[in-house]
């Protein structure tokens, strides 16, 4: 994928649905009685690997243009799959299922590409096993192939140590099929959209704080799921607005869950001039974002807000290395097990741009300015690294290439069409 300096970008765009609420839907829909339509749907490669897992469990699923029925049936409804369950390179189905396997009546085992094969699963075969699920990895290496014989489970109340929704939601999911109310405590809150969803669906979850605790055997009934667009997406055109000179963006009916839209916050620290108009407060909070190009500085980005915007890390640090001044980004060593190593990454290829960057254990030190050139970057097959250089490539004097670029089809397989739609003729 080649990429060159553009003028300006203009106009109005839908970005697609939200990868972690589709996820969910489906997964969710399985699980309840009846046909959950889902509008919106994100048809990237990680939520169609979602779609075919619970497939290979005997749940009828259909696709049409934007939407997906989901035919559910119920909590206990699903069958032995026949073969090994393919996650492709999606963390959030490997981690969510898991939770949904331990308690099943069945064995199974999840796999998926050579990025999940050196994801941490620790973190979630530490608290199912002490709720008394079989699970393990097939290689004693902590990470995917991971087998699970379904048990009975024991309730659980688990100080999870990392902030992490897979995680939290994995251990709520295994919940469902436990034998009392579970509660999962979180050092900072993740993003709650599995909580808001099972609650809509007819399950009992309450949040106090950093605690989420689930009712065991939920009875989810479907319903009709109109999945928001992706914030994750939008910080794409986000940054690419702020960036270009002259630009006016429109970016119609975003999600802006308070757990993941901490980047909205940063921007404006930067100085970005973003408008939220049309917001709505149902269920998962929405809005459209005005973006007027921006003249941005250094911020710090560290603590409590990095769970709120953990995957616009990458766009975010292409941001600050075209903003006048320092930027410190601190407390985020969980980019370093994302679909690659997200600081090395990230660092790595902004250097080969001429960037002024410094790697740290659990962030990067980006002392900004506006000369960068174009490169050949390597994105590791990471999307979200391939879609934020293909932003800087828009701003950098010379052509910018990306290796393996459409390896952005997990999460945004138009991306490249839509970010051309908005450039001024
Ligand atoms: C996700 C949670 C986050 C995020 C991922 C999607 C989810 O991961 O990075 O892209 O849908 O629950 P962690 O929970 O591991 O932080």
């Amino acid at each position: 994928m080649e990429i060159q300096k553009i003028r300006s970008l203009k106009g109005e765009l839908a970005v697609p649905g939200d990868k972690s609420i589709s996820h969910r839907a489906v997964m969710f829909g399985s699980l309840a009685e009846g046909t959950t339509r889902i509008t919106h749907f994100l048809k990237g490669a990680d939520c169609l690997s979602t779609i075919s897992c619970f497939q290979k469990m005997g749940i009828s699923i259909e696709t049409k243009e934007d939407e997906v029925f989901v035919h559910g049936k119920g909590l206990h409804g699903l069958s032995a799959p026949s073969e090994v369950l393919d996650v492709g390179n999606s963390g959030t189905t490997t981690r969510l299922i898991a939770g949904i396997l331990a308690g099943q009546k069945f064995s199974s085992v999840l796999n998926g590409d050579a990025s999940i094969q050196s994801r941490p699963m620790n973190r979630i075969i530490t608290p199912l096993s002490q709720m008394g699920a079989d699970i393990k990895s097939q290689k004693e290496n902590g990470c995917a192939p991971l087998l699970i014989q379904g048990q009975p489970l024991r309730a659980l109340h688990y100080t999870s140590p990392v902030a992490s929704a897979q995680v939290k939601s994995c251990i709520l999911l295994a919940g469902m099929y436990a034998d009392g109310i579970t509660r999962v405590t979180e050092p900072v809150l993740s993003r709650n959209h599995t909580e808001i969803m099972l609650n809509y669906l007819g399950a009992h979850v309450t949040a106090d704080g950093t605690t989420s605790s689930i009712e065991p055997e939920p009875s989810l009934q479907a319903r009709d799921i109109l999945v928001p667009g992706d914030i994750s997406s939008a910080a794409y055109f986000i940054a690419a607005g702020l960036l270009v000179p002259n630009s006016e963006i429109l970016l119609k009916n975003v999600g802006i869950n308070p757990t993941r839209s901490g980047m909205l916050k940063v921007c404006r620290d930067m100085g970005a001039d973003i408008t939220l108009l049309n917001e709505c407060q149902e269920g998962e909070p929405t809005a459209d974002l005005l973006i007027r190009s921006s003249s941005l500085h250094g911020t710090i980005i560290e603590g409590e807000i990095i769970p709120s915007l953990i995957d616009e890390l990458p766009i975010l640090a292409v941001m600050a290395a075209f903003a006048n001044g320092t930027t410190i980004i601190r407390n985020a060593q969980e980019l370093r097990v994302k679909e690659s190593d997200r600081i090395q990454v990230m660092c790595e290829n902004l250097a080969l741009m001429g960037a002024d960057i410094q790697e740290t254990e659990d962030g990067m030190i980006i002392h900004g300015g506006p000369s960068l050139h174009g490169a050949c970057i390597h994105p590791r097959l990471d999307h979200r690294v391939a879609m934020s250089f293909a932003v800087a490539g828009l701003i950098c004097e010379g052509t910018l290439s990306i290796l393996d670029g459409e390896c952005v089809n997990i999460s945004y397989p138009d991306f490249y069409r839509d970010l051309y739609s908005l450039k001024e003729r």
